[in-house]
């Protein structure tokens, strides 16, 4: 998506040899505009889909996934990464391991917002080595789901989480495909 490597060219800052900052306009601040219209381009490729719920993991997933989720008119479900004081037991759960981060989230939604046999679509930030959408796909396949693809805003193709996706067979569509960062800057597919 044109508009958002622009953006990534212009206000992305590479941290070291595998990190992009995108606070600016992604994940800290955040550009509604740019939001929407990636929501929209989200509902594009996913056009041949049925789809009845969004899911994604917070904090930055939640942005783009309300914004595909109001393209595509469905609700949109969150895993939540800390047992909330007013989350019930009966919840389904994965563990999410951080590459980046080095920590282990457990994560999980409420049984009540999955109904066996739904058509979801994943919606997620970054792809980098692919833990968080696995977390995901273990909740659908405990919940009884079809996954009917992953829909990614940036994905780092030099990290493993393509492949384990191919691999696990998921349709991906990522908005901008980073090839590797070179001398501090971003260079696409
Ligand atoms: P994975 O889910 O693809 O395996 O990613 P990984 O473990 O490597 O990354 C875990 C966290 O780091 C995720 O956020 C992910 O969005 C973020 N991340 C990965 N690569 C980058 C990057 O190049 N730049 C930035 N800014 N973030 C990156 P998280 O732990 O779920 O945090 P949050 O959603 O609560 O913010």
């Amino acid at each position: 998506m044109k508009l958002l490597e622009e953006r990534i060219q212009k206000d992305g800052r590479v941290l070291n040899e595998d990190v992009l900052k995108v606070d600016s306009f992604l994940n800290h601040q955040i550009d509604p505009e740019l939001m929407q219209a990636m929501g929209q381009e989200f509902a594009r490729l996913f056009a041949n889909e049925k789809i009845d719920k969004v899911l994604t993991v917070e904090t930055s997933g939640i942005a783009p996934a309300v914004f595909a989720g109001l393209a595509l008119h469905v609700p949109v479900v969150f895993a939540r990464k800390n047992k909330s004081l007013t989350l019930p037991d009966n919840v389904w759960t994965a563990d999410v391991y951080s590459f980046t981060k080095q920590t282990t989230n457990h994560i999980m939604i409420d049984k009540r917002f999955l109904t066996a046999g739904e058509n979801v679509l994943i919606i997620d930030d970054f792809l980098a080595n692919g833990q968080a959408v696995d977390g995901l796909l273990t909740i659908a396949q405990d919940a009884d789901l079809h996954v009917v693809g992953a829909g990614i805003v940036i994905e780092k193709t030099f990290q493993k989480g393509r492949q384990l996706l191919d691999e696990r067979g998921i349709h991906v569509e990522s908005l901008a495909r980073i090839k590797a960062f070179v001398n501090g800057q971003v260079e696409f597919l």
